[in-house]
């Protein structure tokens, strides 16, 4: 019996940030496709399917994490971890000027953008559960910060680390970053709204995002970023980098990027 529930749940898909946005739509994506989801969040998604394990915690909470994970591990009777979304991010205020950003609404992006993904990790690896693939929500802010966007493009770029550090040091695992680009969530409407031409940069992304196609809706990514993982070993990617999904997509000539 015990063996037998265990087959079940095989195919198991750990999601940080799973109640709205990107990390609710990849939780739906899975679930249709047959694998059994874990999810945390603070905010209880409107998920009711049979294989869906939501479990509440702060992310930035870290002695919170190990036991939030090791919950939804004993839920699923520790069957083998194959993906985990290291997705749970925020972009906080709105975007201003470096000089005048809270440094306390500084640390909290940090906290959740990049500590946060420490914090899933080293539970993840206490308790041995180990993802055969770990893809981390990433920004190409990382690598080409715009002005505008101090907290979030510094605490995208240390998550390029944190993902490279681990990688490094646990080649079992496959590790990528990948920069989303533009997706119709809450996150992207913090990017945008109330976004002035003081900030010129981030003023004309918001009028090319009135361009047809240009923004693209969670679902969407959500299955853009499902067939990568399907799709990883003919990539032939560095593990553990930073890629833009949109190139990913051209170089798989899929139509969505
Ligand atoms: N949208 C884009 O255009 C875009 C582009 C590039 C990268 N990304 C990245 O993609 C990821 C998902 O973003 P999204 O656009 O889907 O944003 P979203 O709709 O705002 O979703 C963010 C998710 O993170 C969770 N979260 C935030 N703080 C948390 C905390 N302290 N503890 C636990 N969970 C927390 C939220 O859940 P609760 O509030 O319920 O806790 C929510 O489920 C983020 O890392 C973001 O930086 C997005």
């Amino acid at each position: 019996m015990e063996s037998s529930l265990k087959k079940q749940l095989s195919n198991v898909v750990l999601i940080t940030g799973c109640s709205k946005g990107i990390g609710y739509a990849l939780s739906l994506y899975y679930l249709q496709n047959g694998y059994t989801v874990c999810g945390i969040s603070r905010t209880k998604p409107d998920i009711e399917h049979p294989s869906f394990y939501w479990q509440y915690c702060d992310l930035t909470q870290h002695d919170a994490v190990l036991c939030a994970v090791s919950e939804l591990y004993d839920r699923v009777k520790g069957a083998s971890l194959e993906l985990l979304f290291l997705n749970a991010g925020t972009f906080g205020d709105a975007p201003k000027k470096a000089h005048t950003v809270d440094l306390m609404q500084f640390n909290n992006v940090f906290a959740i953008n990049a500590l946060a993904v420490k914090s899933t990790l080293d539970a993840l690896l206490h308790i041995d559960w180990r993802p055969k693939i770990a893809l981390a929500s990433a920004s190409i802010s990382s690598i080409r910060p715009r002005a505008g966007m101090l907290s979030y493009a510094v605490s995208k770029a240390a998550l390029n680390s944190i993902v490279k550090i681990y990688q490094l040091e646990n080649p079992d695992i496959f590790f990528l970053s990948l920069g989303l680009c533009n997706v119709k969530t809450s996150i992207y409407h913090a990017i945008t709204d109330g976004v002035s031409s003081e900030l010129p940069e981030l003023f004309a992304l918001k009028k090319r995002a009135q361009e047809p196609g240009y923004v693209i809706s969670a679902k969407q990514r959500a299955e853009d970023m499902a067939k990568i993982v399907e799709r990883l070993d003919e990539l032939q990617l560095e593990k553990g980098n930073f890629y833009e999904i949109r190139t990913l997509l051209k170089t798989m000539n899929l139509a969505s990027a």
